[in-house]
């Protein structure tokens, strides 16, 4: 008989699954090309849960289902095995217990519990906060676009249209009602998603938070549902005098809404949110991972140039100069009326510069 450790260990990404559950009506009215939003899928990292290694010891097909009703995100856990290692020297790891310290205790075990759920709040979820903005994409079916997010290839439908799919972005702080607890099922998703993320502080009271979710009338009814789609968190630090400086500190959209257009419309409702702020001087970003970067700098391009910053007499005035002065102002001030920070502003600044003169 094989006793060797290596047997009895399973790689924690491959062994948790998780899944947005819509109640069976809501899933029926998906296209083929929306499926993958009820589909599971896995995290990119479970080390800061299982540990350094993302392994876990004393289980033969190991499967942990993590699922989320996907509007309100409660949670059902199942762990479920082949075999289980049975010694007293090298007891197999406590996998609820270990994720235990992770979610917040309401979630559910039982099945038939979690339809219960998932249909009650099929009727009744309704995104917290207040709406700062959405955009739309076509069902498919309706005649209308490709089913982009982003509304290219067709122009997008309107809001009022009922095939219409519309995505609402919502404005939240802690003192929101119900929020906390929303935030306690929401968060997991930094862990498992963002590489060094960590909780907030549920204590530092100036945490703002922005959710994006999809809308959908429910056929022959006059019900809208709600599915989560993303967030993203931010920090306000004091910015002399007498503005503040706001932090976006932890973004992600989940893996099924990936690729679709919808981290670039978060985060220039964002954008456009923070710019509408008298208090706000500007927008800077922690720490961002390269994709983030990316999807920054494209989103920051396009919103120059749409701007008119090219077209501005003064863009090549005095590049390359020996005296500095007439340019950095005119940059400083661009920067200012822009509110993007410094370095970024720089860098997209180049890139403009760069292809103007290619
Ligand atoms: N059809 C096909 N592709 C599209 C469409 C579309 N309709 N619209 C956009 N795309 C492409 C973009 O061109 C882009 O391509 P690229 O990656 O080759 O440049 C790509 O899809 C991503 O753009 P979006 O769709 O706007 O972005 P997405 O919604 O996928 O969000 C994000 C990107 C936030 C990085 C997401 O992948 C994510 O959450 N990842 C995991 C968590 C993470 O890394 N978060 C950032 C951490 S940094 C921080 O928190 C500060």
């Amino acid at each position: 008989m094989s006793s060797g450790v290596e047997d009895w260990l399973t790689d924690s990404n491959e062994a948790l699954s998780l899944q947005l559950i819509r109640s069976e009506e809501d899933a029926e009215v998906l296209a083929d090309d929306e499926v993958q939003a009820i589909e599971p899928f896995h995290p990119d990292f479970t080390y800061p849960i299982f540990g350094d290694k993302e392994k876990i010891f004393g289980y033969r097909g190991l499967e942990i289902k993590l699922h989320f009703a996907s509007g309100s995100l409660k949670q059902f856990l199942a762990v479920t095995y082949d075999e289980k290692i049975k010694s007293e020297d090298t007891p197999a790891d406590d996998i609820e217990g270990t994720l235990y310290n992770f979610i917040p205790a309401d979630y559910t075990k039982s099945e038939v519990a979690f339809d219960a759920i998932v249909d009650a709040d099929a009727k009744t979820f309704h995104p917290l906060g207040e709406k700062i903005g959405s955009y739309t994409r076509s069902a498919v079916g309706s005649g209308k676009g490709k089913g982009k997010a982003n509304g290219e290839g067709g122009s997008a439908p309107s809001e009022d249209d009922e095939n219409a799919v519309v995505y609402e972005m919502y404005k939240t702080t802690w003192s929101t009602p119900g929020f906390r607890d929303f935030h306690r099922r929401m968060q997991v998703f930094i862990l498992l998603f963002i590489e060094g993320g960590s909780y907030v502080q549920e204590d530092e009271d100036a945490w703002e938070f922005v959710t994006l979710f999809e809308r959908r009338k429910r056929p022959d009814s006059d019900i809208f549902t709600y599915h989560f789609v993303g967030y993203t968190s931010l920090y306000p630090f004091w910015c002399f005098p007498d503005r503040i400086r706001l932090r976006l500190s932890q973004f992600v959209i989940l893996p099924p809404f990936q690729h679709q257009g919808h981290g670039s419309h978060l985060y220039s409702a964002v954008f456009a949110h923070m710019r509408s702020r008298d208090d706000v001087a500007e927008l800077t970003v922690e720490d961002p991972a390269e994709a983030f970067e990316d999807l920054r700098d494209r989103n920051d391009l396009r919103f120059l140039v749409q701007q008119g910053i090219t077209e501005d007499p003064k863009f090549l005035e005095g590049v390359g100069a020996e005296e500095r002065g007439p340019r950095a102002k005119w940059e400083a001030e661009k920067r200012k009326e822009h509110k993007i920070a410094e370095r970024q502003f720089d860098r997209v600044l180049e890139m403009l510069l760069l292809r103007q003169l290619d």
